[in-house]
């Protein structure tokens, strides 16, 4: 059985559990947070509540459940599930009423699934992966993570059937992040990332990369800049939970740095695995 809670009950998230008008599926009104689980314990918990809370305040929408009720609950579903190595998915909606574009009047709902950590295919950590540049046509407010994620997806499928990892993002000139995950570029040594500005969820796995960087006394500047930096990076990495860091060797078809992946990527990456 697949562990999971909805609204005060732990379910089988197999099950058909959830009623056709419920705000989530119908309209995406609703925010969520992916989290790994490493030896049994959430990685940078504190940090993904802080946002999951600022998400929900920032859609209007009011959770029954404090930070603590949802610790308790995910700590409970990991050892239900008796998995040590796992995601969490969390999901709060507005809750279940009449379809109608207007506020209900109904109690949020809050789900969570705690499932086996899908592992991604090594050999791209170790060959470096392939991004598609593409148009950034999401809304303003990329940094609320809310479950409308179609762009994202459009620009995944479409990087995907070029043959590509991951799309990156361009809006107004400048690049932003991947459908899923957070850019760096290393340039003479430096970091450069996207600011956190509205226009990129502001990724934890990002934030870590940050501090890691700050430890191991490598620059970092979060600038914006145009695609064409991407190219002429000596390195570049994504970033996000489900990823960790993962070196991108070719951008466009076009070879970044040596078409390797890099040191510094690498020793950002061997860092972020002792934090983990
Ligand atoms: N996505 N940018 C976007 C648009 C994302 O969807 C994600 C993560 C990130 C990286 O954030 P973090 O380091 O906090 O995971 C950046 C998750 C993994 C998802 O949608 O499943």
């Amino acid at each position: 059985m697949a562990i999971g809670y909805l609204n005060g009950k732990i379910i089988n998230s197999d099950d058909p559990v959830l009623p056709i008008d419920e705000r989530g599926h119908q309209f995406g009104d609703g925010v969520y947070e992916y989290i790994r689980v490493y030896g049994g314990r959430p990685f940078m918990m504190k940090e993904h509540l802080d946002r999951f809370f600022k998400s929900a305040e920032a859609i209007k929408l009011n959770l029954d459940h404090s930070r603590e009720d949802i610790e308790e609950i995910t700590a409970d579903l990991i050892k239900r599930s008796g998995l040590s190595d796992c995601d969490i998915y969390m999901q709060a909606t507005r809750g279940i009423a009449p379809r109608n574009h207007l506020f209900p009047n109904v109690p949020a709902s809050i789900s969570m699934t705690v499932k086996p950590f899908r592992a991604m295919d090594e050999t791209l950590r170790e060959n470096g992966a392939s991004i598609k540049l593409l148009p950034d046509e999401r809304w303003q407010n990329c940094w609320i993570k809310t479950l409308n994620l179609l762009p994202n997806l459009l620009a995944k499928q479409e990087a995907f059937e070029a043959g590509a990892f991951e799309a990156v993002l361009v809006r107004d000139g400048v690049v932003t992040e991947g459908s899923s995950s957070n850019l760096f570029l290393v340039k003479e040594g430096e970091l450069i990332t996207p600011p956190a500005t509205k226009h990129i969820l502001h990724g934890i796995t990002r934030m870590a990369v940050i501090d890691i960087a700050a430890e191991l006394g490598i620059p970092v500047k979060e600038e914006t800049f145009a695609p064409e930096a991407v190219l002429k990076a000596d390195e570049v990495f994504l970033t996000s939970t489900g990823i960790e860091i993962v070196p991108v060797t070719t951008a466009d078809d076009q070879k970044i740095g040596s078409g390797k992946p890099g040191d510094i990527t690498k020793k950002i990456y061997e860092a972020f695995m002792k934090r983990v």
